[in-house]
């Protein structure tokens, strides 16, 4: 691509814009579209530049951005600047995460006002508030099936009650997270009502066929998401008279990335959430975005394309606005989604760590750090400009996605450990206290995936039906230290809603037939108020539980060295139930700080010798950021309480 070409065509296209979007002040939207333009036309000339009417569809998409920059609140532009200036600013130590569902937590958008109160005294900044957009009555994916990407539904407010919020929530200094479901629509969307109407230009939106001749060919190398509940990868469906690729669930119909139209009308999606308010964007299931035959449809260098499309127009009408990838896939595919081939993110600023989530989980089952360590040091230095959101638990399953070649390096077979992972956490292990479900067993493949809350999984349940003290202690300490763990690590801790109070599985979801199928629907409960509310009274379960997070985070925040620059290296040290890095920066107080966690259930020592390189043994006496509590080092040694951890200052 010459650069003269896209020049010209910015040209044309900025001749053409309507008249009402150019009387408006653009100055800084023409700016940044002449210094992104380049990278938009050459990435959009590689996705669709062999179609005859490419440049019709370029105008449309600059228009797109052009009208939502002048929509875009005056405010929210101010903050565009002030976010350039200071780049960096989300990958602050400050910044404690939390993800909900508005109406388990606070039974509307409206009610979210007075629980904001509740996180800010755990000491949450930002609140990723689940899919709130229109979707179909009864099966709708927990909202991930949407029917109308521009309406609330009405069970939760409306657009003017999100405003509201998204407004209250800047006054505090909060940041506002939604999602955009990029990869699907629901059945119920009016797309696919139209293609389903025998509408071509509607049907074009989607994978449609007439028989199963592209389908099977589809379904040879593409991979099951749903084995058990939706197994296959195309619905065929009756009023069409045709096969629809639907990857997740049958009422999730795939849409198509090939037509640009789809794009469009994606950014557009996008840039209207950035205007009403959303600080960072979740772009649901990504991985997943194009599809092609022969391949697993998953990770295809063209979902990166588009990725870095999306990016690139979006930095030119809201620069203040942030992606998070959810891309759940293996770990070198994870950190692609920060921008391939790149040295500052140019894809999503944020990307789920469930590479480090189900390492966590596999130290919790085996007590041992040998997976974790190993698995870690496989995951490449990711990218400047980039950060992990670091999470226990979501509203999803837990993967075992860890590499099968970490899995032997760490002494164990990948298939058998997989299955002790699954048998430990649903209980079935024996001196398991996990009360865990199973999620998306696949008897093909002998794959299987785990549901449940992380009290339950961490053996909670169990020890308060035993009324065993110790057992209690130990789940709490757990609970505790895999919170230490995603603070600590560099990047934004993820708090999932009910997990700071202790909150155990719930099983109503067996008596809904809407959910019962689902197990990932165990630990999606309502917030129980009642017990919220003990977490002031000193010795209940909650308070432990609650004011234990509230300190992690309080002391996270004043730590520099926990910002997230890249400023990580992790020791391998002889005892095998510890996990031990450094985190560090250049400035000020606080500058290094050794982290060391012990899985086990009983004390460990760590050999300080072993740790020359950070000299810590030349200290009599080191101080944990986190207790304030001195310890001495006198011997050589540190002892390691069970399932205990230290933030030692250096
Ligand atoms: C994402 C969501 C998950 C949903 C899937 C399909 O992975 O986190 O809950 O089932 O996308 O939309
Ligand atoms: C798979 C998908 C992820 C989805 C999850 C739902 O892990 O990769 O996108 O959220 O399944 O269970």
């Amino acid at each position: 691509m010459y650069e003269q070409v896209s020049h010209s065509l910015l040209n044309d296209i900025l001749i053409g814009l309507d008249p009402k979007v150019g009387c408006e002040d653009l100055k800084h939207f023409y700016i940044r579209l002449g210094a992104n333009f380049y990278a938009i036309h050459s990435l959009f000339h590689q996705l669709y530049g062999d179609r005859q009417d490419f440049r019709l569809q370029m105008h449309k998409l600059v228009a797109v951005m052009a009208k939502q920059y002048v929509s875009r609140p005056q405010e929210l532009r101010h903050r565009d600047l002030a976010r350039e200036k200071d780049h960096n600013w989300f990958l602050s130590q400050k910044l404690a995460g939390y993800a909900l569902y508005c109406q388990e937590f606070a039974q509307s958008l409206k009610g979210m006002h007075e629980k904001l109160d509740y996180l800010q005294e755990l000491g949450i900044n930002l609140i990723h508030i689940m899919p709130i957009l229109d979707g179909p009555k009864g099966r709708n994916d927990g909202g991930y099936a949407v029917r109308d990407f521009r309406k609330i539904d009405e069970k939760y407010g409306t657009l003017e009650d999100l405003d509201t919020l998204s407004a209250e929530l800047r006054s505090r200094d909060m940041l506002l997270v939604l999602d955009v479901v990029v990869n699907h629509t629901s059945d119920e969307h009016e797309w696919a009502l139209k293609a389903q109407q025998g509408n071509k230009k509607y049907q074009e939106y989607y994978y449609t066929y007439p028989d199963r001749k592209i389908p099977d060919l589809f379904e040879q190398t593409m991979p099951e998401v749903f084995p058990d509940t939706a197994p296959g990868n195309f619905t065929w469906n009756e009023k069409m008279g045709r096969w629809v690729m639907t990857v997740f669930n049958n009422f999730q119909w795939d849409l198509n990335y090939r037509n640009p139209s789809v794009f469009i009308e994606m950014i557009d999606i996008i840039l209207f959430w950035a205007n009403h308010g959303a600080d960072v964007i979740r772009l649901d299931a990504v991985a997943f975005l194009w599809k092609k035959i022969g391949s697993p449809c998953q990770n295809e260098r063209e979902a990166h394309l588009i990725l870095q499309l999306m990016k690139d127009c979006c930095q030119v009408t809201a620069p203040g606005t942030l992606f998070i990838a959810e891309a759940i896939v293996a770990p070198l595919e994870i950190i692609k989604y920060f921008g391939e081939d790149a040295v500052n993110a140019k894809e999503c600023e944020i990307a789920y760590n469930a590479t480090y989530m189900a390492l966590l989980w596999d130290a919790v089952a085996t007590k041992k750090t040998l997976l974790l360590n190993r698995g870690l040091r496989s995951l490449p230095t990711k990218l400047d400009g980039a950060t992990w959101l670091n999470y226990v638990r979501c509203h999803d399953d837990i993967g075992l996605g860890f590499d099968d070649n970490d899995i032997r390096a760490s002494g164990y077979d990948p298939q058998a450990h997989r299955r002790f992972l699954v048998d430990y956490y649903t209980g079935a292990y024996q001196g398991s206290t996990a009360t865990g479900v199973a999620f998306g067993v696949n008897p093909k493949t002998g794959d299987a995936r785990i549901s449940g809350s992380l009290a339950s999984l961490a053996g909670l349940e169990t020890a308060l039906l035993r009324n065993d003290a110790q057992a209690i202690d130990t789940s709490i300490r757990t609970i505790i230290l895999l919170h230490s763990m995603i603070a600590s690590f560099g990047g934004i801790p993820l708090i999932y809603y009910g997990d700071s109070i202790g909150t155990l599985n719930d099983n109503t979801y067996l008596d809904d037939e809407n959910k019962h199928h689902d197990s990932r629907w165990v630990h999606r409960p309502s917030l129980d108020w009642n017990k919220a509310a003990r977490r002031h009274e000193p010795g209940t379960v909650e308070n432990r539980i609650f004011t234990a997070i509230q300190r992690i985070l309080a002391v996270r925040k004043q730590i520099p060295a926990f910002a997230d620059l890249n400023n990580r290296e992790i020791f391998e040290t002889s005892n095998p139930h510890l996990f031990t890095f450094l985190r560090f920066t250049s400035q000020g107080m606080h500058s290094r700080v050794l982290v060391i966690a012990n899985f086990d259930a009983s004390p460990q020592y760590m050999n300080l010798r072993e740790l020359d390189s950070v000299n810590l043994f030349r200290h009599v006496e080191v101080k944990d950021l986190y207790s304030g509590e001195t310890l001495s080092t006198k011997h050589g040694t540190l002892e390691i309480p069970p399932l205990g951890f230290y933030w030692l200052q250096l």
